[in-house]
């Protein structure tokens, strides 16, 4: 398995306050990883840092097996999708000129094969073609936040940053969200990182979710390691609900109605 994103020895301060002592930490390429941890621990930061929007105090970041310091910032981010809460999108371009902005950038003699990836990451997001010529401002919160996964992923990044990309939209936008980017990890085999607040969602979509407080990895597994064997007690509370919960295999947690204790596995 190769490794898409490797932190060694990462230290983030600001001023004389320590947002990331030590952070060690590989990914594999491939993996949809869940991050969860209190407000503040430093998420947001670690993800930044993996597109050069900040810069480490010390230590590396290697994506892709390149030291990122040693590599051009603006190819950089094109390898590497973005998406976060709320709207980001042009407010003075439509729909179809927001998705279409980085593949027109990078086919600028080939306009079919832009508006062809326009056409095929809105249908992969559930977003109707009569949209195209549609304004932010004239489109849904929900809308507004699948335009966006949209525009990330048509620059064809072969890793996506998401930081709590469905934290303003309703339960049920939620869910659709959800299973979508399922799907689409499923398709693409890119390597999400993907910041929540909901230890719920970080169960359901993760292959991997790490667990961060201040700064520091509490546990970094599969759901079911989390659910089976928590590390510390900070990850016990956090699953303390769900632990008491079955793990069925299409990711979906249950009420177990048989066992009603450490379950993490599926129930038959
Ligand atoms: N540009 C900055 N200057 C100074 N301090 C900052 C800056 N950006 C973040 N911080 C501080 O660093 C810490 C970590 O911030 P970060 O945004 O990474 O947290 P987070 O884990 O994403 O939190 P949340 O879950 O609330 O989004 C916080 O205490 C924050 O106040
Ligand atoms: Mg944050």
């Amino acid at each position: 398995m190769n490794t898409a994103i490797e932190f060694r020895h990462v230290r983030k301060t600001y001023g004389d306050t320590v947002v990331i002592p030590d952070l060690n930490l590989k990914i594999e390429t491939g993996e949809f990883v869940t991050i969860i941890g209190s407000s503040g621990c430093g998420k947001t930061t670690a993800l930044k840092m993996i597109n050069g929007l900040y810069e480490p105090t010390d230590g590396d970041i290697l994506v892709n097996g390149e030291n990122i310091k040693e590599k051009d910032m603006i190819m950089l981010r094109r390898g590497i999708g973005y998406a976060i809460q709320g709207s980001v999108l042009f407010p003075n371009m439509t729909v179809e000129q927001n998705i279409s902005y980085v593949p027109s950038l990078l086919n600028k003699k080939d306009r079919k094969k832009t508006a062809q990836a326009v056409d095929k990451w809105m249908e992969m997001v559930g977003l109707d073609f009569s949209m195209k010529e549609r304004y932010p401002s004239e489109l849904s919160g929900g809308q507004q936040q699948r335009v966006g996964i949209a525009r990330a992923l048509a620059a064809s990044p072969d890793i996506l940053l998401m930081d709590e990309p469905f934290g303003a939209v309703d339960a049920i936008t939620r869910e659709q969200l959800q299973s979508e980017i399922k799907t689409i990890h499923q398709k693409t085999g890119i390597t999400i990182l993907f910041v929540t607040h909901d230890i719920e969602e970080a169960l359901k979509l993760g292959t991997k979710v790490l667990v961060m407080d201040r700064g520091e990895i509490q546990q970094y597994g599969t759901p079911k390691e989390l659910l089976q064997d928590p590390k510390t007690g900070f990850v016990e509370r956090l699953v303390e609900k769900q632990r008491r919960m079955c793990f069925l295999p299409e990711g979906n947690l249950k009420d177990c109605e048989y066992c009603g204790a450490v379950c993490g596995s599926p129930k038959e």
